[in-house]
Parts: C-alpha cells; structure tokens; sequence
C-alpha cells in the first residue's frame, strides 16, 4: 500500500525509519503517464523502495498561462502509483518547499543557454532548484529522469556532479506510442487529431536530412516551431501545435539518413 507525505517533516520522519534500505526516487509533475510508468519499474527494480514525488513546480515555469493550464490528475495518479507498487508518494504544497518563497536559487551555467535554456528564461534555474530541494528532502540513492527531457537530464547530472550530491541520476530512454509521438503530460491537451498530428515531430527528427528540413517538415504539419538543432550527438526540437508546446530529441544513430 503506498503512503501518502504532505510535509517535509513527516516524510523525513519516515525517511530515518527507511535507514538503511536502497532508496530510489521518481520526481514528476504529475499527469503520470507510461514514461513515468517506466521510470518507476526500472526504480523498482533497482531499490528496495521506490519513491515518487508529485509537484507542479511554479519556479519553472516562465508563462502563468502556461502554469494555470498544465494538468492535474492527482486521484488517478494516486490509483497508478498504486497499482504499480510505488511504497512513498510525497505531494508538498508550495509552501512547503519553498517556506521562503523562491529565495536562493541555482544558476544554470552559460552552456545552458541554449534550446530550452534560450527559449523558456528561468525554467532551467527554477527545474535545478527544485529537484536540488527534492534530493535533499528524499535523499535517494538513485533518481530516474527520462531523456525526453534531454537537456533537464544533462543539466540535473552536472549540478549532481557539481554539488556532490550523493544521489546518482540515471538516464532512462524516452517512451513512444506506436505513432513515435513522445509521452509527455502535455498530450491530454491535444485534440485526438492533433495527437495524430503530433507524431510528426519525431517524424521530422528522424527522418529529415538536416535541421532546416525538419523545419520545413513540421511547417507543412501545421506546427509553430521554435527550434531544431543538432548537438550533443542528438537532434532536438520544440514546437507548438494546437497551442501546446511540444518537445522531443532523439539519439543521431535514430536519424535514417536516405
Ligand atoms: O520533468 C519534470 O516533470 C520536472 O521538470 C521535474 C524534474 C519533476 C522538476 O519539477
């Protein structure tokens, strides 16, 4: 049965009961989907408890639009952590993890600035400040980010690295439905035809000779597109289509060149 945390102080209450038993941890913003189902099997896997995290982070996001409108499904994530075996779910309020509103900060490096760093201003110092807050408050010995969000994972695993967190990040492989399109939280707000539609964007990625090709591809789609590039030995882009953004990358070996 999976127990339920709403403050910091009962979860590191339970925290020092777990001591010395391999915790691992799934942080998510909830609308639980199979890439989160993933992460939690592979977590369950390799510890002997598994534990998520459900906050919708509001130091992330640049648009209150944005904010306002993304998903909650609270009870049915419940039922599906649940269902999946997950031992410690924690939901904090805002006020619980940042008692002094966003006070201290950390502070992407220059080589961030790019993609998601160029085009959301502050999502990457608002995401690496609240997931520094969560590995302090779960102190896993392992916690699981998909590569969907490739550039929230490399940001994650350097500030680890940097801070010497004693929590190691691993990777785990984007999960796609039939179509390729990406699982994200953000597909319920797509129209059954947009969610067609939004296979194409990894269409484009894969499939385009170079970034301005798969430019051109999502055009003709109908999508608004903000960026397609190429680094890191992976190609990546953001787009919007039914006025929700959407990204995805994918590995440089996964592009079928003609
Ligand atoms: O990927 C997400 O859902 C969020 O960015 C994360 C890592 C839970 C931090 O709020």
């Amino acid at each position: 049965m999976t127990q339920l945390w709403s403050t910091v102080a009962d979860w590191l209450a339970r925290r020092h009961a777990l001591a010395g038993r391999s915790v691992g941890f799934v942080p998510t913003m909830g609308v639980l989907h199979r890439g989160h189902a993933s992460l939690v099997e592979r977590c369950r896997r390799e510890n002997e408890i598994t534990v998520v995290s459900i906050f919708v982070n509001p130091s992330q996001f640049n648009d209150p639009g944005d904010l306002e409108r993304y998903p909650r499904t609270l009870e049915s994530d419940l039922a599906l952590l649940d269902r999946l075996g997950v031992d410690e779910v924690i939901v904090p309020t805002a006020p619980e993890l940042y008692p002094n509103g966003y006070r201290f900060r950390v502070e992407p490096d220059a080589g961030s600035q790019v993609m998601e760093g160029a085009y959301r201003p502050g999502f990457l110092q608002g995401m690496l400040t609240v997931v520094l807050k969560l590995l302090g408050v779960v102190r896993a010995e392992r916690a699981y980010f998909g590569e969907k969000d490739y550039q929230q994972l490399k940001a994650v695993t350097e500030m680890v690295e940097e801070f010497f967190i004693p929590t190691k990040i691993v990777p785990c492989p984007t999960v796609r439905e039939e179509s390729g399109l990406a699982a994200s939280s953000r597909n319920v707000l797509l129209s059954p035809d947009g969610r067609e539609k939004a296979a194409w964007l990894y269409r484009a990625l894969t499939t385009a000779q170079g970034p301005a090709e798969a430019w051109a591809i999502l055009d003709a789609q109908g999508f608004k597109t903000e960026y397609v590039e190429e680094r890191w030995g992976r190609r990546f882009a953001a787009a919007y289509l039914e006025g929700v953004r959407l990204i995805d990358n994918v590995p440089a070996g996964e592009i079928r060149r003609p």
